[in-house]
Order: C-alpha cells, then sequence, then structure tokens
C-alpha cells in the first residue's frame, strides 16, 4: 500500500457483512491467513476501535520495548511496519514473519470474537484502547473522509445517526458493542489491559509518567523514571505530529489536503461538530445504549 503511485490510488469501497461486522474488502480479503495467523506467546495485540489512539500506544510500546535497544529503528522504520497491522498488513505480506523483534508488537481493530484464535491459546497479552464516543466518532469521520478506501462518510449529520445506529452501518461496525464486549472479555481474562485515550492525554507529566507505570506494570517492563519522561515527551502530540515516522504522512492511501492523521489529538473537540439538538440526541441514545455497561468514560479532561 505505502507504494502505491497516485495513478494507482484506490476508489471508496462498500461495507458488507462479515460475519455480523461490517467489512470491507481490503481487511477481510485473506481472512482466512488472518484466522490461522500463528501468535506467539509473547505478541503483543493493541486492539482498539478506530480512532481511539492505536498509532499513540503502538508508539509508546515500540518506544518502552526498543528505543533503548534499537534506537535507529526509530527513525528509519515507519511505525506501521514496526506495529503491522493485522487485517491488512500482515495478512497480505507475511510482514510478521519478517518481524524479527521479540516481542512482536501487532495492532488489529478486530471486535474481540474475531480475534484470532491462536492469541487466545498462546496466552498473549492485550492492550485495548477505548476512547469516548462523542471524540471517537468525529475522529472517525475525519479519518473516513481522508482515507481514500473507505466508504464514503457522507457529510457529518448522516454520519451522526449512522454512528448512533450502532449496528451495521460503520467500517468495523458499532462503537458500542466493540468498547464494551472487548470490556466483558477483560473481566474474565486478565491477560487484557483495558485503557483510556482520556488518561493517556493528561496534560500534567506526573499522570502521564503513572500512566505509563501501570502499563509497564503489566507488561513485566522495568523502566526508569527518566525514561519514562523521556517517553512522554517523545509521544507529546507535536512532536508526533511532526515526526514522518509515525504520522503516516509516507503513506499514499490518505488525502492530507482533506484532513491530518494527526488531527487536533484533544478530549472534547467534539464540542466543535455537535450542535446542541445533536448532543442532546447523543446523550438520550447513550443512555439506552449503555444502560447495562459498568464503563465510564469522560468527555472532557
Ligand atoms: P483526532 O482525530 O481527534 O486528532 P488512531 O491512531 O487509533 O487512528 O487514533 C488517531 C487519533 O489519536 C487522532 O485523533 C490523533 O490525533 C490522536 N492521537 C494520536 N497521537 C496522539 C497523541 N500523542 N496525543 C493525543 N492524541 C493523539
Amino acid at each position: 500500500m505505502q507504494n502505491m503511485m497516485k495513478k494507482d490510488l484506490p476508489s471508496r469501497e462498500v461495507l458488507f457483512d462479515f460475519h455480523g461486522v461490517p467489512m470491507i474488502h481490503s481487511f477481510s480479503a485473506n481472512w482466512e491467513k488472518i484466522q490461522n495467523f500463528q501468535a506467539r506467546p509473547d505478541d503483543i495485540l493493541i486492539a482498539t476501535y478506530p480512532k481511539a489512539g492505536t498509532t499513540w500506544v503502538s508508539y509508546i510500546l515500540d518506544l518502552l520495548y526498543f528505543g533503548k535497544t534499537s534506537p535507529e529503528r526509530q527513525t528509519s522504520i515507519p511505525l506501521y511496519e514496526r506495529v503491522p497491522f493485522l487485517e491488512i498488513t500482515i495478512s497480505s505480506t507475511d510482514s510478521a514473519e519478517r518481524l524479527t523483534t521479540s516481542p512482536r508488537l501487532i495492532k488489529t481493530h478486530l471486535p474481540v470474537q474475531l480475534v484470532p484464535k491462536s492469541f487466545w491459546e498462546q496466552n498473549c497479552k492485550m492492550i485495548y484502547v477505548a476512547r469516548n464516543a462523542k471524540d471517537n466518532m468525529v475522529s472517525y469521520f475525519h479519518m473516513d473522509r481522508m482515507t481514500l478506501f473507505h466508504p464514503d462518510p457522507g457529510d457529518w449529520s448522516s454520519y451522526f445517526k449512522r454512528f448512533l445506529e450502532g449496528n451495521s452501518m460503520l467500517l468495523f461496525g458499532s462503537w458500542y458493542d466493540h468498547v464494551n464486549s472487548w470490556w466483558k472479555k477483560k473481566q474474565t481474562h486478565d491477560k487484557i489491559h483495558y485503557m483510556f485515550y482520556e488518561d493517556m492525554i493528561e496534560v500534567k507529566l506526573i499522570y502521564h509518567i503513572l500512566f505509563l507505570e501501570k502499563l509497564c506494570c503489566f507488561l513485566g517492563l522495568s523502566s526508569s523514571l527518566e525514561e519514562r519522561k523521556q517517553i512522554t515527551g517523545g509521544v507529546q502530540f507535536d512532536n508526533m505530529k511532526k515526526n514522518n515516522m509515525v504520522n503516516y504522512s509516507t503513506l499514499q492511501v490518505m488525502d492530507f489536503k482533506v484532513s491530518q492523521f494527526m488531527r487536533k489529538g484533544k478530549v472534547g473537540d467534539w464540542k466543535n461538530h455537535f450542535t446542541v439538538a445533536q448532543n442532546e440526541e447523543f446523550d438520550e441514545n447513550y443512555k439506552q445504549k449503555m444502560k447495562n455497561s459498568t464503563l465510564q468514560f469522560r468527555y472532557e479532561v
């Protein structure tokens, strides 16, 4: 995908039902390979609903594991190769075989029920990041606008309606089902570390360092305060935005004139998109959809 020439630019795909989840051909084409993927016990799976902070946490993990031992990879290998995408890169290019690192860091947007069984059999550690629905929706809308092969998002008000419908209208399905089913799984599976975008963004340095400490504890890693401070600095939004190895600017499948991948990086940008009426409609709908959920999200920090 990354070497795609202008003349080969992909056209927008259409959604279809794939084992109960709205999917596009690019992500389902190698389904057999995805399902038969052979995980290793030390593989780490980073799972998210799209636009919840996948890149951010991928970068943090890559720095935690390899920042000290292979600093050159930070400036020579794009993050999407260091942390390949199960649905597309791994399934189409065998890039997992080319990943010589241990552990291998792999990302996915699959809902929990579609995760290949070897990850469970090998008892792999998994990091799930969830983001509040309002900001997640806004970020996903802009991503769909700029990603040339994603289904056409239409205008904001129709997108808003589709997100609330929550069933079969968005790639990878309903935000509500995604965050809740991973949360439910986490209750009985101690190898899942469930995190929130809003906790990662805490502006005070001390909170971010504490957040990293928790993550290291789950991963069984030790890192000094100095290292954690350094990582915290490297993964600041502004630093990631100008870092071509992590900001996706080397990928040809996104139109950066339409939007940015590292767009705003904030909690509360939904206020710039939701009308008052939409906000009321959202809150009412949310109460219904989340009435059996114990998940709590913050809509501002
Ligand atoms: P916005 O579109 O709201 O700016 P993903 O990596 O899952 O696709 O998520 C992308 C979202 O995470 C984008 O949100 C992006 O700006 C945000 N993001 C990435 N790195 C970040 C960082 N260091 N701090 C805050 N937000 C970040």
